[in-house]
């Protein structure tokens, strides 16, 4: 498959990852993970090593794990330790959050204490437009704004429940708290599809025992050992365990 998959032209160039087009194939785009991380709006920039590696890894096993549950997604093939094949998508500009324990903007918004747990998940949407900087915004204006219909919103909201509890469930197996995660959904064809990464760039993951941060919290909150934290999430979540 690698080996069939020429890049072409870079069409897009984001703050941790590049997408190519892909030669004699239209439809397919290879989405190339880097090593660069940034926070708070690309205010803080840094970089460690592996981090694009365990990305794409981590972002390859999830999806492949969510389409065997019935997730529709963009996700086609993973082409090299850095890079994937995936669909080409018309990316609906919404930021889908949820939220299962309280960290975050959500503390910082609403003075929540860290750590509370909720009985039933959060669903937030941001507008995905970093000159206004990502604003949450609720359904009524992104549908006023043309972002996405009712129906799109609609199953966008579904879907993003059912990744919740399929990753919950499946990290909870492995010792990992599913803190809160943020998904990007595309069009194609007809259809709406699950996109983007996720990775522990864009979800938060606690250790159950101790609640040691394995995300990218670490280098946002500089506390140290993020190569290491990184590591230990892409063993701990692709890892096989017992029946
Ligand atoms: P927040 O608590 O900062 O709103 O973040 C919620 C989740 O979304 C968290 O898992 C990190 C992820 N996220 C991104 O993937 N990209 C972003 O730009 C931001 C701000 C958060």
């Amino acid at each position: 498959m690698a080996s069939e998959m020429k890049k072409q032209r870079m069409i897009y160039e984001g703050k941790a990852k590049k997408l190519w087009t892909v030669e004699g194939k239209p439809d397919l785009v290879i989405q190339e993970f880097k090593d660069d991380a940034t926070a708070f709006n690309g205010e803080k920039k840094g970089s460690w090593a592996h981090k694009g590696e365990v990305n794409n890894q981590f972002a390859c096993s999830m999806f492949e794990l969510l389409e065997t549950r019935g997730i529709r997604t963009h996700f086609v093939a993973k082409l090299s330790p850095i890079e994937m094949l995936i669909k080409r998508l018309e990316i609906v500009p919404l930021e889908v959050i949820v939220r299962n324990i309280a960290a975050g903007s959500f503390v910082k918004r609403y003075g929540a204490v860290e750590g509370t747990v909720f009985t039933v998940p959060t669903f937030e949407f941001s507008y995905k437009n970093d000159a206004l900087g990502d604003p949450l915004i609720n359904e009524s204006h992104a549908m006023a704004l043309k972002l996405a219909t009712q129906t799109e919103i609609d199953h966008i909201h579904t879907e993003a429940l059912k990744v919740n509890d399929i990753l919950k469930s499946y990290l909870d197996k492995r010792g990992i708290l599913l803190v809160d995660f943020k998904l990007e959904f595309g069009r194609h064809n007809d259809e709406i599809l699950l996109g983007d990464e996720i990775s522990p760039d864009t979800c938060r993951f606690w250790d159950k025992a101790t609640r040691q941060k394995l995300d990218k919290d670490r280098f946002r909150q500089d506390l140290g050992n993020v190569e290491e934290a990184y590591a230990e999430i892409l063993k701990r979540a692709t890892e096989p365990i017992g029946a």
